[in-house]
């Protein structure tokens, strides 16, 4: 649906913040990039954004974290998972019914559960120093509405931040 090159760590969280602001009860967001990719960075914007403070580190040895954000925000790493039961056993279910939103980096390891409607963000590395493409897909009925809308708020967050030495290089 869009693709996006982020120049900087802080414009990878600026996107984070974009996101952020189309957030809802019930909403899934799906991370998929390698090592180092940026999809913390990425968790740090738009918990940010949502008032949830500074504090969001990857929780990758405790699996969850769970943000006093509107909506409340539980970010999961599943680098560590092996098994689809593992990811099940979080009961990240329970999360959205009760109006929580979920965001999940190694999101591909949730596929199966939640692949069919939501946000898959996906981040690899550019060819440029501190360059990272990201690309964001609006799946189902939940995210796809809000698709057109996602871009144009998206695209209009990094033209603002667009530094005179990444202008010059388009
Ligand atoms: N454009 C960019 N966007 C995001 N991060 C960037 C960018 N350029 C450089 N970086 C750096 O890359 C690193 C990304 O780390 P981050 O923890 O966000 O990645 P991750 O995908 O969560 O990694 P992991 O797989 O270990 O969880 C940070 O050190 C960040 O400063
Ligand atoms: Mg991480």
């Amino acid at each position: 649906m869009s693709d996006l090159v982020s120049a900087s760590p802080e414009r990878t969280r600026a996107i984070g913040a974009a996101v952020a602001s189309f957030l809802r009860e019930g909403d899934v967001v799906l991370l998929v990039g390698s090592l180092g990719a940026g999809k913390t960075t990425f968790v740090k914007g738009l918990v940010e954004a949502l008032g949830g403070g500074q504090g969001v580190t990857s929780p990758t040895f405790t699996l969850a974290h769970r943000y006093k954000t509107v909506p409340p925000v539980t970010h999961v790493d599943l680098w560590r998972l092996e098994r689809l039961q593992e990811v099940i056993d979080l009961a990240l279910d329970e999360e959205l019914e009760e109006g929580g939103a979920v965001i999940v980096e190694w999101g591909e390891a949730a596929e199966a559960l939640y692949g069919s409607a939501a946000l898959v963000v996906r981040l690899s590395f550019g060819v440029e120093e501190g360059e990272r493409l990201i690309s964001l897909e609006a799946r189902g009925e939940t995210w796809q509405p809000r698709a057109a809308q996602l871009t144009d708020m998206v695209t209009e967050q990094l033209a603002a931040r667009v530094t005179p030495e990444t202008a010059r290089r388009r």
